[in-house]
């Protein structure tokens, strides 16, 4: 009997229904933290407006040091600009495939910059991107944390191209986009990093 299906043609039918089931929302807040993983590479399809602010709003809705919220959100879909800080980050070559990326970064006005406690806008911040990453995970996305404060010539390349005063730091940049693969979480349990003090 004639085959009708070869792999090769099951998988080509199957991957678009995979790449759809993932792309679908998960809210259990264990699922989505535990499923949470780097992603480095991206289809073409670019992010709905609804998503980015969703992602946004995660973000804004983590916890800062006396309440400052000493944040500010660059969101990138200009393909220039992505593939300018590309080229100027070492390890953000993955913004060039991204069709979009967003920058955390920290104002260093918000409180008293005389302070010691002005150094907490890079926890805030922190904390701001954690919320960020895992909404990404549960709207389908993928996404990375590329690192840029505190390594000055980061900062400075990334404050040059989003034309940042001085007070306002980069502590990020994240690229997003839809998973171009079935990248999976790594298991990072390690039952020797905890003390219980009884
Ligand atoms: C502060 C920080 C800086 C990072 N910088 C980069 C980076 O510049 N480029 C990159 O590809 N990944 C970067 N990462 C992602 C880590 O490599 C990644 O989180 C780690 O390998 C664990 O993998 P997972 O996120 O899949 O659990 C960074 C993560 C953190 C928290």
């Amino acid at each position: 009997m004639k085959k009708l299906l070869t792999p090769g043609m099951l998988l080509f039918f199957m991957l678009p229904i995979i790449q759809l089931m993932s792309q679908q929302p998960q809210t259990d807040v264990f699922t989505v933290i535990h499923e949470r993983k780097s992603v480095r590479q991206y289809t073409d399809q670019s992010v709905p407006a609804e998503k980015v602010e969703t992602m946004l709003r995660a973000a804004m809705a983590a916890p800062t040091a006396r309440n400052l919220q000493p944040w500010q959100f660059f969101v990138i879909t200009n393909r220039q600009v992505l593939d300018q800080l590309a080229g100027e980050l070492p390890y953000a070559k993955m913004l060039s495939q991204a069709p979009m990326a967003i920058v955390v970064a920290g104002d260093t006005q918000k409180g008293n910059p005389n302070d010691e406690q002005v150094l907490n806008w890079a926890l805030d911040c922190s904390a701001a991107t954690q919320n960020l990453l895992l909404a990404a995970e549960a709207l389908g996305l993928g996404a990375v944390w590329t690192g840029v404060y505190p390594y000055k010539a980061r900062v400075a390349a990334v404050s040059n191209a989003l034309k940042l005063p001085p007070h306002i730091i980069p502590l990020n940049v994240i690229p997003i986009g839809y998973p171009l693969m079935d990248d999976q979480p790594k298991d990072k349990w390690d039952a020797e990093k905890v003390k219980w003090v009884e």
